[in-house]
């Protein structure tokens, strides 16, 4: 396993993450052990979750295999706060106020129970999990900053920000000397690249690190699914049918066809070169998969083994359209 330094920071992370929003609803206790158990075993030592995961299901099994397990030191856990926390579905107003957003309430109050079910005492990497316009980025940075002087945060890090709010908040946090984000976690991978355009770069201009979610497209990516089959049973496509309207479009068929065959001809599956093709951009210091099976974790581990050429990037990028 490879690892990189997030973003400004001294702390290095592995380049393959374990995205953990399965646990507690797709994926059961058991399965979620074994999967935490591979990536102790293959290196993986960057785990993504949130408060709102399966209702804080998702914290409680880390903290139950990870903390309680005795591995704490071996894992660097990020946990995220802001999306609604009263039983809504995401995006959707809190029922009750005060339950979601990016209020100094709102993070101290969230901040308790994540530790509480992570079964720790300090959380590696704390993100915002979405901007909040109803509240000033001051008070949400001096919050985050005050956690970090706790001792309860160790790095703060910003997601689905776009470069405005991202540029708004770090400038705060110069202007106030407070601590500011060092990562940037946003949806990317070879189908979706609107983050290319300005997050991307401005990452790249203040050190931020690129933390891709989805970077197989749900496993779309991975090529197990074909043309005009039904998703098989169990699969995540034939589970949550919204991945199906999301990525299974004619264009998107014809890009994997083409990246398949890049792959393929170099004695590569098409899941390796989603991960290769993100990680020759050294602004991304991990990206972050979902796993249902520890076979998926070791298969994905592997990915690092392939390193991209300046040319191997440019054909690649070439065929995504
Ligand atoms: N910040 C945000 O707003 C945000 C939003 C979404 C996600 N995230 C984070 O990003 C993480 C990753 O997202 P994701 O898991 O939804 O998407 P993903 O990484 O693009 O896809 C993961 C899925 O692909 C399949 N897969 C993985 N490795 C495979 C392999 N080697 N062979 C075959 N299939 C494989 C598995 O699905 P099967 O079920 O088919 O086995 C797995 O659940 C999440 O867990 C979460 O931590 C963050």
């Amino acid at each position: 396993m490879e690892y990189r330094r997030l973003g400004n920071t001294g702390l290095e992370i592995s380049t393959i993450g374990l995205g953990t929003n399965n646990f507690g609803g797709r994926s059961d206790f058991d399965e979620s052990k074994a999967v935490l158990n591979q990536c102790l075993e293959s290196g993986v030592n960057f785990l993504d979750t949130a408060n709102a995961y399966s209702a804080g299901k998702s914290e409680e099994i880390i903290g139950e295999v990870i903390s309680k397990g005795g591995h704490r030191q071996d894992m660097i856990i990020a946990t995220k706060v802001g999306l609604n926390v009263a039983g809504g579905p995401p995006g959707t107003p809190p029922a009750k106020p005060n339950m979601g957003g990016a209020s100094r309430l709102h993070i101290m109050e969230q901040v308790e129970q994540s530790l509480r079910r992570l079964q720790t005492d300090y959380i590696d990497v704390y993100y915002m999990h979405r901007w909040d316009p109803n509240t000033p980025i001051e008070e949400t940075v001096r919050a985050l900053d005050d956690l970090v002087h706790q001792g309860k945060v160790r790095y703060i890090g910003a997601s689905n920000y776009t470069a405005w709010q991202l540029a708004e908040a770090i400038h705060t946090s110069r202007n106030q000397g407070l601590y500011e984000f060092s990562c940037l976690q946003v949806e990317y991978s070879m189908l979706v690249r609107d983050v290319e355009a300005e997050a991307v770069p401005f990452s790249e201009k203040y050190n931020v690190g690129v933390i891709p979610f989805f970077p197989l497209a749900g496993g779309f990516l991975t090529g197990k699914y074909s043309q005009g089959v039904d998703p098989a049973e169990g699969t995540r496509f034939a589970k949550t049918p919204m991945f199906k309207d999301r990525y299974m479009s004619d264009k998107n068929w014809d890009v994997l066809g083409k990246v398949g065959s890049f792959a393929g001809e170099r004695g590569h599956s098409t899941a390796e070169l989603a991960f290769a093709w993100l990680l020759a951009n050294p602004t991304i210091p991990s990206v972050i998969a979902g796993a249902t099976k520890p076979e998926q974790v070791v298969a994905n581990a592997k990915a690092t083994e392939w390193k991209l050429t300046a040319d191997e990037v440019a054909g690649v990028t070439a065929l995504l359209g």
